[in-house]
């Protein structure tokens, strides 16, 4: 849900027979609008308040994660019936990936400490409402080699025998999959649960933005300005991620390396620097690809700037998921707006 979350995207994913994670009752609310089957739903998130939980309860979800002590005594209190859940673990691994996409070091704001899980399983195992069926770990995002998810595994394996357990996200690619599964079989047993988020290796290569170059200039640096930027794309600003553009049409004319910017008023606001383009001009079409994860995600409305669109393709067809925010809809939500002359 985190990495696209759009029902229009959940109700495909949900139909190849998928399940979610969300991480509170907003993402819940969108992924049942999509029809999704509570029983295949997971409700994590570090600081989900009453209302998160209560959510959950009222839609009978598969699990909740536990991601701390205050999460136990919350659930016991709110719930009616035996609810099932997950401990989420932190493994105390630093991952090898940007700063801000590790989540399972030593002092990471998720999950349970491994030196304290077994106070919360004695505490959880205590609640008269809580069913502990398992344990979940996310060491971090973009991990691209094995030994860091083995790592993970090995040290839920050595916390005791669950029937469940829910390995996270963060694949970088897809064909680490098959290879998480064995060495989650290896550490944890093959008569268990596994659950694995891929949602960022799903949708991520499937997604590409298309931007209008509205200006080209040098300064230094050549610029190539388009016609969107941090309000779509927050990649490269938060995590440094680069990208491949390419410029519509010009497949094989003469290339320059330039700064991909956008338009917002930020110096920081770069889609990818220093990289190469077939002579890009004015009016031209740039296609940056695998921008489908966490873009729409953080698409904002920074500058005043209209969201785009989301269109689905597929056998040259083309139809509209989501449409393009309206000029209107940024005043939406202002319930105090005065006009000037009659401001009291
Ligand atoms: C529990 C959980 N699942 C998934 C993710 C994101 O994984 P990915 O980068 O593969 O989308 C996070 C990120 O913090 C997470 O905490």
């Amino acid at each position: 849900m985190k990495s696209f979350p759009s029902p229009s995207m959940v109700s495909i994913l949900a139909s190849e027979g998928l399940g979610l994670d969300v991480v509170g009752a907003g993402e819940l609310r969108l992924g049942l609008a999509a029809g999704a089957d509570p029983q295949g739903i997971v409700m994590h998130g570090n600081a989900k308040s009453d209302a998160d939980i209560q959510a959950a309860l009222d839609a009978g979800i598969g699990y909740i994660v536990i991601d701390g002590f205050d999460d136990i005594d919350r659930i016991d209190a709110l719930a009616r019936r035996k609810t099932p859940v997950l401990l989420r673990v932190s493994p105390g691994i630093e991952s090898a990936t940007h700063a801000a996409l590790a989540t399972g070091g030593k002092s990471a704001k998720f999950g349970v400490p491994v030196e304290q899980v077994p106070e919360a399983i004695a505490r959880m195992r205590a609640a008269p409402m809580i069913d502990v069926r398992g344990l979940h770990a996310h060491i971090g995002s973009q991990i691209l080699t094995l030994d860091q998810f083995e790592a993970e595994v090995a040290a839920l394996g050595a916390l005791g025998e669950f029937e469940v357990y829910d390995l996270g996200g963060g694949l970088g690619v897809r064909y680490d999959l098959d290879l998480l599964v064995t060495a989650a079989h290896h550490h944890l047993g093959t008569d268990v649960e596994l659950i694995v988020e891929p949602g960022r290796s799903l949708v991520g290569p499937t997604g590409l933005t298309l931007y209008r170059v509205v200006t080209v200039k040098r300064a230094g640096q050549l610029h190539v300005a388009v016609d969107g930027g941090m309000g779509d794309n927050l990649e490269h600003s938060l995590y440094g991620q680069r990208f491949t553009p390419m410029v519509v049409g010009r497949w094989d004319e003469p290339e320059v390396v330039a700064d991909l910017v956008g338009r917002h008023c930020e110096a920081g606001d770069i889609v990818t620097p220093d990289v190469r383009l077939t002579s890009p001009q004015r009016g031209d079409l740039v296609v940056v690809p695998v921008t489908g994860a966490y873009c729409f995600t953080m698409a904002n409305n920074y500058n005043a700037a209209l969201r785009p669109p989301v269109v689905y393709c597929a056998d040259g067809q083309a139809r509209l998921g989501v449409r393009r925010d309206t000029m209107e809809e940024l005043l939406a939500r202002e319930v105090a707006l005065v006009t000037v002359g009659s401001a009291v």
